[in-house]
């Protein structure tokens, strides 16, 4: 199988760690390679990917949207999202997916099965690229609420247009809100890159309860300041690079046409991670 990741930049993406193990799982000869492209060869690298026969590729920052019109067709899901994160060639058609959302709560599903049983409240900080996926696929978990904290507020009320299911309610917060009601939800989603390589909070959890789940996507740290102190606080985490196993399955499962199992790769990448 010929696949790869098409981004900028991408020297130091962990997708060819994790694809290389799902090749290796199902037995398939084939390469997961990085197309690093710069934004003025970008029509350029799309063409050369049609004439090198990919049979599928992931797309990543800051690529996502504007890799629809190059596609044959669009998925009625990633287009809602308006943003496409793996592509497949289907003979040589190109089709556009989303996985990020779906994978993220597929991997918090395995992780905390009873958050998905009865009605639960749900934070999401954060209203970006990262937040619109993630956010359509919690609402279409038929959550009660799910509200959306963002330092600007006008970016949050766009996202939550994207919510076209009456049962789920979503108010919208600013941080200073947040903080103070962080204790009534059952699921707080940091999905900024606050933290990202840096001792740095989005915001305060002085006011947190013990029974909640707290998840960050940012996993370099894997360990964020912001789930060490819900730790501390006694709450629950789900680490972010749950989300990258995830939505990588999904892709692979897309190009293969066959199912992989993370759950032993989801222990080595931790290892990996850790640089143990
Ligand atoms: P991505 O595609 O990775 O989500 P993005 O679209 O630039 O990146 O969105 C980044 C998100 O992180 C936004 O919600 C942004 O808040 P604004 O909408 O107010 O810009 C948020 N963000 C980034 N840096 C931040 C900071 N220092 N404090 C608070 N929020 C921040």
């Amino acid at each position: 199988m010929r696949l790869g990741l098409v981004g900028y930049p991408i020297q130091h993406s962990l997708s060819p760690w994790i694809h290389k193990r799902f090749l290796h799982q199902l037995n398939l000869e084939g390469s997961y390679q990085l197309f690093e492209t710069e934004k003025e060869q970008f029509s350029e690298m799309i063409n050369y990917l049609r004439k090198y026969n990919v049979n599928g590729f992931n797309v990543t920052v800051p690529y996502k949207q504007q890799i629809i019109p190059y596609l044959d067709h669009v998925d009625g899901y990633a287009e809602e999202i308006g943003a496409v994160n793996t592509v497949v060639s289907e003979n040589g058609v190109w089709v556009g997916y989303n996985t990020d959302g779906i994978g993220y709560t597929l991997g918090l599903k395995h992780a905390y099965p009873s958050l998905f049983v009865e009605k639960k409240k749900v934070l999401i900080i954060g209203a970006g690229g990262a937040a619109r996926g993630i956010y359509h696929a919690l609402c279409e978990s038929q959550f009660e609420h799910v509200d959306i904290a963002n330092r600007t507020l006008s970016k949050a009320n766009s996202l939550s247009q994207l919510n076209k299911s009456s049962n789920v309610q979503t108010d919208i917060l600013t941080f200073e809100e947040a903080e103070k009601n962080i204790g009534d939800y059952q699921l707080i989603v940091q999905t900024t890159s606050v933290g990202m390589n840096e001792d740095r909070m989005v915001l305060s959890l002085d006011n947190l309860k013990r029974d909640t789940i707290v998840s960050d996507i940012v996993y370099q740290p894997l360990l964020t300041m912001f789930l060490q102190q819900a730790k501390d606080k006694g709450a629950s985490i789900h680490q972010g690079h749950t989300m990258l196993l995830y939505q990588a399955k999904l892709a692979f499962e897309k190009w293969s046409g066959k199912e992989v199992v993370v759950q032993g790769i989801m222990k080595e990448f931790e290892r990996f991670l850790k640089k143990e």
